[in-house]
Parts: C-alpha cells; structure tokens; sequence
C-alpha cells in the first residue's frame, strides 16, 4: 500500500504566499526570482541553498550560441539522444528559446567561460555534432550557476526557508493546488510540520538518483517531488528513462552513495575509453565512438566489463596534458587526486551511476501539470524534452527556459485566489528508515542498467514486501521515514513502468527484448496513484 499523506492532516502553523517554490537548483531559484513581478514568492528547500544538484554539474549547459551553429542543429541532436521519444514541440522550445535564456543568465551575473576573443568557450559532450557546451571555471559550471543565482536572490526580496521538507499537497475544494505541507528543520523558523497556502504551487524538487546505491546525485535527491505528485494524484510520466552516467571514478566495488563524476567534456576534449588491455572498445560501435549518446556509452562500458570480468573500464587522458587538465578540469583533477589517481599520468578507472531521470511530473510547455496551480520545472518535470535519453548538458537548459515559462504563464493562470485548503485526506504509512539500504540494493541489483522479466518481478515482489511492513505507525513520523516513503513510492514507480516498456531504447535496457520495437511502444508510460496502488496506461504517440 502506497500512502496518499506523508503527515497528520491538522498543520501545527500555517503561513501565505502567492507563489511557493520547492527547491532551490537552477529551476527553483529561476521561477523564484522571474515570479517575483507576479506576486509574493516563499521559496523553500530541504537543505541549504546549493545543496541540490546544480550546484554538482560539471560539463555545462547547451545552447547554440556559436556562430556556425543553430537550433536547427540542437534540435537534430537532441532528438536523436531521445531515440524517438522526445516530444518534438518541447524541444523547440527549449533549443530556440535556449541561447536567449542563456544570456540572460549572463545577465543576471553568471560567468562562463572564455574565449580568447571573449566569445563564450564551448565544449562538446556525448550526441552533440558540435562545440555548444557552455561552462564555467572549467568544469565548475553548476556552481557558478548557483552562485549567480543566489547572489540575485539576496536583492529580490523573496522570502526563503531553508532545511524544509516538502511533504504533501494542500488543494482546493476545486481540486486546484493551494499550497503544501511542510516540516521546517531550521533554528529560528517555525518549527515541525506545517501549512503554506499559496495561488501557485511551483515544484523544482530535483531528481532520485538516490533510489539507486550508487549515483552521482547529492544525499537530497530522493524523489520527494515524485513522490508528492503522485500521492496527490498528478499524471508521472517516463519513469523507466534513468540514466546512468558513463564515467563516474571507480571508488571499489559496493562504492555507495553520491560519486565523483568524470565529466563527459575529458571525453569532449579528447579522452579516450579503453579496457585494461588499451583497446578503445567504443571505436565501430558507434560512429562517435566516446562522443555517442550517453545510454551507448554506458551500455558499451557495461558490455566491455562482462566480456572481460573487469569490475571497471578506464578513460584515458593523458595525452591532454597538465596544463589543460589543470585549466579545464581543476574538480575533476581534485577529486582524483585525493583518491590517489593522477590524470595527467595515469588512466581513471570509471564505471556507469545513476545520474539522471528523463522522466517525472508530466507537464505542458508552461510547466502547468495535470492538477490545476501545480507547475513542475527541472529533473522533477517531464517537459517532453529528453524522451528516452537527455542529452548531455540540455538540463541545465531545460530548468533554465522552463522555469522563465511558469513565470511567463503565472499572471493569466493565477486568476482569483486559490480556495481554503481542505484538510487533506488519505491514508498515512511511513517505512522505517533502515528499508532505504534495502531499496537501493533492489533498485541497483534489479533496474539498473541491465533490466530482464525476471529481475523487475523480483523487484516488485520485494518492494511489496517492504511496502506491507509499513502501516499505518510502523515508522516514527520524521524526515528520515518521509524520505524512506519517497524512495518507495518512485522506486515501485520505476519498476512498474520498467516492467512493463518490453523493449529497448535509450537508457531503459531490457537484455530479454535487446531490439526497439516502435510498433508496439512508441509512446509513453503514464503512472498515476489511485487507490492505494499505481496504475500504468501506455499512451501512443502521434506520428508527425
Ligand atoms: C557531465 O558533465 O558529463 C554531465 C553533464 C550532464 O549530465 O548533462
């Protein structure tokens, strides 16, 4: 049984707004600071400011800023990362709207890169035919991003509460969102669980890579904005696209938690994947070789790895040089170095992480979800934009543009006041906090990178295990049982639309149906909450 509330339906405070933003990445402190025209914004995050995984991000973010490129170009590429699924309008929002969005970035104090002409530098990532990668201090791009963001923050008079879990969604007797549950950690605020009423509800909550035992994603990440829709009965859509990360450093077997990522822009500058032996295993399975979309990459590693009983592969980039490692790559370079590995000197063992969901919140091309006042931007979404596989560095992107259209859209939305809150209903059942392990061992072992029949039916019946030892009271009310709970409720979502997609295509690999098979499922998964069970429709695809 999949709980409909994470909290006790009587909030012990209550507090207004016109907008609330949950979280604080790209997305989050975008719609915040573009919403602010519109009205009184609260914006609220589960740990600090920077703690979610812009801050992370390494390669950049894509936009056909140079000269000799187009949207045109962005657009082919992107599609073809999505392997048929992308849907095609999304992204011409996306990669149009994009080199705009990206200056006004710049505007707002964001300092990429440059070169020296002063033109912005860029870089190449897996599925890019050219250099549009913008980064910052070389491969610092995320926390340039969140720096600027966050300084722009301090003038906009938006108010922000830190080391807040969002919980549950408050609606309307209409059904339209009216604000959420939260629990307030922090010293000085009010504390426990309590009630923001707001005309808007914006969730930027970010992504689950915590779901899996080892992902490049920080400890925040546990699916909560996932979770929180489908508990209000918001339509979820592509869940079974999680895709893993290429090269992450090989920290041993049974590495756990958050890992180093080694960016795909030392593949972009000219890094080389080879095998213990030296041979560049990626060269004639794709005619990018290193550079293909990232699901090849990752599955090449995954292939090259059984073939041989290596427990990683390793990226060689010796041949760039110090100076370039030193100019381009100074986190990457750290991260190796206090691990005892020399880039400039020696090849970097890496493996496949958990890195990304393509899909979540299902939304229109303003962000708006299936529930009314409920906008969703960033990894929680799914825009439409990355169909089975997102192509390196368009998230940054995406959070960036989608979140500047909820703001576009919000003045016309808004309409009169959102209705009093009803007191929401539904039945409460945390899982204990310890069952976290064991959901990421499930996730790991049976929907990771290499999925069968066999392994997603154990992987139902285990996670069922684990969902029935959860009634009502079993797990004391807390962050830790509420994050448990999300990492339930996405993983049996995952699993559910996994099991079911009986073909492969981008970053869902079935080793029991290796073949695409667009007659039958070229379309998409929606899973929704209903009762106390997820239902999963497949929705076809129009053919343009
Ligand atoms: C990377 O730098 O390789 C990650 C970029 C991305 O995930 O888009």
């Amino acid at each position: 049984m999949i709980p409909r509330l994470l909290a006790a339906p009587a909030p012990g405070w209550t507090a207004d707004t016109d907008v609330v933003v949950i979280g604080s990445g790209i997305a989050g402190l975008v719609t915040a600071l573009r919403c602010r025209p519109h009205g009184r914004v609260l914006l609220v995050t589960k740990a600090l400011l920077d703690a979610g995984s812009t801050r992370w991000a390494q390669g950049g973010i894509a936009a056909a800023l140079a000269a000799d490129d187009d949207p045109g170009e962005h657009l082919a590429d992107t599609l073809a990362a999505g392997v048929g699924l992308c849907d095609e309008e999304a992204v011409r929002v996306l990669v149009t709207e994009g080199p705009d969005a990206v200056r006004r970035l710049i505007d707002l104090g964001a300092q990429f890169d440059r070169a020296a002409d002063g033109s912005i530098a860029l870089t190449r990532e897996g599925g890019h035919r050219r250099r549009r990668i913008a980064h910052a201090g070389g491969d610092a791009t995320g926390a340039e991003i969140s720096r600027a963001l966050r300084a722009a923050l301090k003038d906009a008079d938006i108010e922000v509460v830190e080391h807040a879990l969002v919980l549950d969604l408050l609606k309307d007797a209409a059904g339209r969102a009216a604000g959420v549950t939260l629990h307030v950690m922090g010293e000085g605020q009010p504390g426990g669980v309590g009630a923001v009423r707001a005309r808007a509800v914006v969730l930027a909550t970010g992504g689950l890579g915590q779901v899996f035992s080892a992902t490049t994603n920080p400890d925040v990440s546990t699916g909560d904005g996932v979770a929180l829709a489908l508990r209000a009965g918001a339509e979820v859509t592509d869940l079974e696209f999680v895709q893993f990360h290429p090269t992450v450093l090989w920290l041993g077997d049974g590495a756990r938690g958050q890992q180093p990522l080694v960016s795909e822009a030392v593949r972009g500058e000219g890094a080389h994947l080879v095998d213990a032996s030296g041979t560049r295993f990626m060269v004639g399975r794709h005619e990018l070789a290193e550079l293909a979309p990232r699901d090849v990459v990752a599955k090449g590693i995954m292939i090259r790895m059984r073939e041989t009983g290596a427990p990683h592969m390793l990226l060689d980039g010796r041949h760039l040089g110090a100076r370039l490692w030193e100019r381009r790559f100074p986190t990457i370079l750290a991260a190796c170095r206090d691990r005892g590995i020399d880039p400039v000197t020696e090849p970097i063992p890496v493996v496949p992480a958990a890195h990304y969901a393509s899909g979540g919140v299902r939304t229109d091309l303003f962000g708006r979800t299936s529930i009314p006042g409920l906008y969703a931007c960033g990894e929680v979404a799914c825009t439409g934009v990355h169909g089975a596989n997102r192509l390196a560095s368009n998230s940054l992107l995406e959070g960036l543009v989608f979140a500047e259209r909820i703001a576009a859209a919000l003045p016309d939305d808004l309409g009169p006041a959102a209705g009093e809150p009803e007191p929401p209903q539904g039945a409460q059942g945390l899982v204990h906090p310890d069952a976290c392990t064991e959901i990421q061992r499930i996730m790991t072992a049976y929907a990771g990178v290499l999925r069968d029949a066999d392994g997603l039916a154990a992987a139902v019946r285990e996670l069922d295990r684990l969902a029935a030892t959860a009634p009502a009271g079993a797990a004391e009310p807390g962050v830790a049982a509420w994050e448990a709970t999300n990492l339930l409720t996405v993983a049996s979502a995952i699993v559910a639309a996994a099991g079911r997609r009986t073909e492969t295509r981008g970053s869902h690999w079935r080793e029991d149906h290796p073949d695409r098979d667009d007659d039958a499922w070229r379309g998409h998964l929606v899973t929704r909450l209903a009762g106390g069970g997820l239902t999963t429709t497949y929705e076809g695809m129009a053919i343009r």
